[in-house]
């Protein structure tokens, strides 16, 4: 019966999301209270703060609104999978404090992939300025969009959902730039979280959810270095 499948689906996948609701783990980075809220990043805080509190703003200048951060490639070659993600954030950007959002340049060598990841406090659009790379995301519901992105092409991600940017040219590296809807957003990479974390999961929990026995579970951690 595929309207009561469909019924049940889109029931069920509206609970999930008004019980994140209710948590309050989907929504946006807080509206800022002022044009601008340069952070003090010199001043070591007492007390853990969201964000960070602001400068004089008699102190201001444009250079706390500019950073260089993104003009060079990241080092595709400090992880595995041949790619790097370099991101403006509050320490080389100050004046993205309380601004919600921020913005990566994704360097991705040529075969290399940025793996299954999410990010919890952001939506992420993402741009293709050099070479091809194909870019997919996971609903809740399990089904995946998946689009190869020429240079100039872009592509949403949306807020929260597991997604992957690979780069299947053989020979050619490339670069995209994304923009995400908070000034820390977070990244969750799923092959690390679940056999990478510290202390581990238990291998019992590992061999349950991939169906695989102990010694593939010692192996993938050892070639994730967890
Ligand atoms: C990205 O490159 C920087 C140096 O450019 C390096 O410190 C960092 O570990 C790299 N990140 C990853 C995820 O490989």
């Amino acid at each position: 019966m595929p309207t009561k499948r469909f019924f049940h689906q889109s029931f069920s996948t509206n609970v999930i999301i008004i019980f994140l609701l209710g948590l309050g783990l989907v929504k946006p980075d807080p509206d800022p209270l002022q044009d601008y809220c340069i952070a003090n990043t010199k001043t070591r805080q007492p007390y853990s703060f969201n964000g960070l509190p602001c400068i004089d703003p008699e102190l201001v200048l444009a250079s706390h609104f500019s950073t260089p951060a993104l003009s060079k490639p990241g080092n595709t070659r400090a992880n595995p999978f041949g790619f790097n993600v370099t991101l403006t954030n509050i320490q080389n950007l100050p004046g993205i404090n309380t601004q919600g959002l921020s913005m990566a340049r994704v360097d991705i060598e040529a075969n290399g992939l940025v793996p299954p990841h999410s990010h919890p406090r952001a939506s992420e659009v993402t741009i293709c300025l050099k070479g091809q790379i194909i870019v997919g995301f996971v609903t809740t519901s399990n089904h995946m969009y998946t689009q190869q992105l020429r240079s100039g092409e872009s592509f949403v991600f949306p807020k929260g959902l597991i997604h992957f940017l690979y780069n299947m040219d053989q020979m050619k590296p490339a670069l995209a730039i994304s923009g995400l809807s908070s000034q820390n957003p977070g990244a969750q990479i799923v092959s690390l979280a679940t056999f990478a974390s510290t202390p581990g999961m238990p291998d019992e929990v590992l061999q349950r959810a991939f169906q695989i026995t102990r010694p593939e579970v010692a192996k993938i951690r050892k070639n994730l270095g967890g």
